[in-house]
């Protein structure tokens, strides 16, 4: 089964519309989010661009701060702080990678940490290990969304996620592990790969390298979840961590590249943006 991510993005992002009509109402403006590029990345630029037109469609008040890549990083600091005072402001989110010259955790952290609609503030990472109330990160969110929205049960499972990163691979397995999965994280140097990848119920394949995961890879019926957005080597075309020709009959469900995890990332970014907002009217603690 390939779940369209695109499909269930559809979902997530109408209820969020649906909550920000009557927020509207009721408080006389939208949620408002900024988001910060500093560059001219053209990945980085087409995902704002996405972001945007998301922020767009479920109705928030959106802008766009688009600052040259020589920005000092003062500047880039300077300009958050403002944005953190500025009460009409909800949510924060600066695009990285940041240029080479710019701190990033400094920039992260700088970022108040109740308007990180990215979950990336170490104060919202330490509280979402601790299992306090926190602003999720919005990939590893889209991850367990998308299986609840294909009814890929999550209780009692073995998943396995490739991939350590603070930004997916981490923070997925805590999820995971918080839904009463059996979780495995593996990496690049875990020892016989294929044959732990295989044993998942839950493949989570967040490794950033083009058709990492091949079909001895996947246990047949798993549920894989292709978090990679890379360059095929040979077409040039957008692919996945996952080589998805050879994997898709294996798997009970699969995520395509494009249009699979991406769009509910996206979604829940647009999710947090309102709980920001809604929390700070005192609506949701
Ligand atoms: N660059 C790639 N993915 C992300 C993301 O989820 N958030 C931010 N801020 N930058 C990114």
């Amino acid at each position: 089964m390939i779940i369209s991510g695109t499909e269930l993005a559809k979902e997530t992002k109408q209820d969020v519309a649906r909550r920000v009509a009557e927020a509207k109402e009721k408080y006389g403006r939208a949620p408002h989010l900024v988001v910060i590029l500093v560059g001219e990345d053209p990945a980085s630029q087409s995902y704002v661009k996405g972001k945007s037109r998301d922020a767009e469609e479920v109705g928030f008040k959106n802008t766009t701060i688009v600052r040259p890549a020589e920005t000092s990083e003062k500047e880039i600091l300077d300009l958050i702080a403002e944005l953190n005072a500025d009460n009409e402001v909800d949510g924060i989110l600066v695009q990285l990678p940041l240029p080479r010259h710019i701190n990033e955790d400094r920039v992260i952290e700088a970022i108040a940490k109740e308007k990180d609609v990215d979950g990336f503030h170490p104060g919202n990472v330490a509280s979402l290990w601790q299992k306090l109330s926190c602003i999720l990160p919005c990939t590893p969110k889209g991850i367990i969304r998308f299986l609840d929205k294909a009814g890929v049960e999550i209780e009692g499972k073995k998943a396995v996620v490739i991939g350590r990163s603070n930004i997916v691979g981490l923070p997925a397995a805590k999820l995971l592990l918080d839904r009463n999965a059996t979780v495995t994280i593996a990496h690049s140097r875990t020892k016989d790969l294929a044959k732990v990848a295989s044993e998942a119920d839950i493949l989570v394949v967040a490794i950033g390298r083009p058709k990492f995961v091949t079909a001895d890879m996947v246990g047949e019926g798993a549920a894989v979840i292709d978090v990679g957005v890379n360059r095929d080597p040979e077409t040039g075309k957008l692919c996945g961590d996952v080589d998805f020709e050879a994997c898709k009959d294996k798997a009970s469900v699969i995520t395509p590249v494009p249009g699979g995890v991406g769009p509910m990332t996206r979604a829940c970014l647009m999710e947090n943006t309102l709980e920001c907002f809604l929390r700070k009217m005192g609506e949701i603690c």
